[in-house]
């Protein structure tokens, strides 16, 4: 076991460098299974929700190679198409790609039911259906195995009744080698739904209009290997540019795409930070105290859920009246009590939480209630007044690569501290 203690009131500054975004390489991950040949990706973070997903493709037969920190090579050609028990899929939501690839590669698939954050009932019929508009029987069997079978993929129209970003990914994955042409409505616009359809463009498939919500895959026979490189994480890059602005602080943040980042920073700036765009990097400033604002989490290109929780710490402590609404999952506030054990002011109705701000938190011990809710304790710690311990780290980890390393580098005090059952044992970095 092990927690992050903070002791906070430290202004960040300096630089930091963002990794490779980790709703994409899922994606990217499990597409290689398209393909009976090499692929290398390049800008792979080092988390635990990828090291889960190298070590599913390798147990399904994929020769998987590290070249280096950051790049991975895989060979899918003796892939076999068993199914993939709850025990693998339990650990992330992302694992329902492998539905999509392997039923786009063999017709058939058995993968077991996708776990991930707890943000309430989180279903997966809009991914069913679309399987179904493809061809597939679908079957629920024992073990929350959920079975797709079909003599061979075939093109069609879906309208997605929801604007769904898995939805929109499998059925890209399980369409990219169909026979005929899908075309997917009201599709969700996220940087990685664009990243798959550059990734599987260059693996030789014919996807257009992603990043619009209308998505066109020309079915193709075969794919092949390809080098690609992974796009830097949005919600990495925005969770340290919260952090920098909830500290009052000063911090470059290296390696991301400005654009993806324009409903995060336009909120900083609103709440009276000053965020300056460069090529690829952002710089963010901030004052001692930051001012209130309203957020409502929309469907990219709007303000993502994702990052709902850092500014739920962010705002805990601003002046006035903040409101937070949660416009994609039923609930996702239930960290907003370890806020309120540190001294925040907020109250929480379904899906509208209001903040009042508070001068100062107080160092507390608290919960990672999953991995987003885990940085806004983090975040929170940093903004406190004495010691702040995070328990539950390990939901932390599925997300954020090196975040405590990251954080000494902008001169936070904060590290990792092993517990045993007869005392505790400081970690390095
Ligand atoms: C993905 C991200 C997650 C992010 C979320 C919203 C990955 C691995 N996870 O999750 O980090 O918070 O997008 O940006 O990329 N819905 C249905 N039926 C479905 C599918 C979804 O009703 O079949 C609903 C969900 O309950 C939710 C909304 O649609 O209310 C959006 O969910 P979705 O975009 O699918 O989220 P995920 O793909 O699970």
């Amino acid at each position: 076991m092990e927690k992050i203690v903070i002791n906070g009131g430290v202004p960040l500054r300096g630089e930091v460098q963002i990794g490779g975004a980790k709703n994409a390489v899922l994606a990217l991950l499990s597409a290689t299974i398209l393909a009976k040949d090499t692929c290398r990706i390049q800008n792979i973070p080092n988390i635990s929700d990828v090291s889960i997903m190298l070590h599913i493709l390798h147990q399904l037969g994929a020769d998987v190679r590290r070249l280096g920190a950051d790049t991975v090579e895989i060979n899918t050609k003796y892939f076999n198409s068993g199914v993939v028990p709850h025990e693998l899929t339990k650990h992330f939501r992302a694992s329902y790609y492998l539905l999509g690839a392997l039923f786009g590669r063999f017709g058939h698939a058995r993968v077991a039911m996708p776990g991930g954050c707890d943000f309430g009932v989180r279903p997966i019929d809009q991914h069913i259906r679309g399987f179904e508009m493809l061809g597939a029987s679908v079957a629920f069997e024992e073990n929350a195995v959920i079975a797709l079978q079909s003599e061979q993929p075939m093109g069609n129209l879906i309208y997605l009744d929801v604007v769904s970003v898995g939805a929109t990914i499998n059925i890209i994955l399980a369409a990219a080698r169909a026979r005929g042409v899908t075309i997917i409505e009201n599709a969700a616009k996220e940087p990685h739904v664009v990243d798959l359809a550059n990734f599987l463009n260059s693996m030789g498939a014919d996807v257009r209009g992603a990043g619009t919500d209308v998505i066109k895959i020309h079915g193709v026979k075969e794919l092949h290997g390809c080098e690609y490189a992974t796009i830097p994480d949005q919600i990495e890059a925005g969770t340290f540019m919260t952090a920098a602005a909830a500290t009052g602080g000063r911090v470059l943040v290296r390696g991301v795409i400005p654009k993806h980042m324009e409903s995060i920073s336009n909120k900083l700036i609103e709440c009276g930070a000053e965020v300056l765009e460069f090529d690829d990097s952002i710089l963010v400033a901030a004052p001692k105290r930051l001012q209130r604002c309203k957020i409502k989490t929309m469907p990219h290109p709007g303000f993502p859920t994702d990052m709902q929780p850092q500014f739920g710490a962010l705002l805990s402590a601003a002046e006035g009246t903040s409101i937070l609404s949660e416009g994609i999952f039923d609930n996702r506030f239930r960290y907003m009590d370890q806020l309120v054990r540190m001294g925040a002011q907020i109250k929480v109705d379904g899906k509208v939480a209001v903040l009042e701000g508070v001068p100062f938190l107080k160092g507390a011990q608290v919960k990672a209630y999953d991995l987003r809710a885990g940085a806004a304790m983090v975040i929170a710690g940093l903004m406190a007044q004495g010691t702040t311990e995070v328990e539950s780290i390990e939901y932390i980890d599925r997300g954020y690569e090196d975040i405590v390393a990251k954080l000494q580098g902008l001169g936070a005090d904060i590290r990792r501290r092993e517990t045993y059952a007869r005392g505790e044992q400081e970690i390095a970095g």
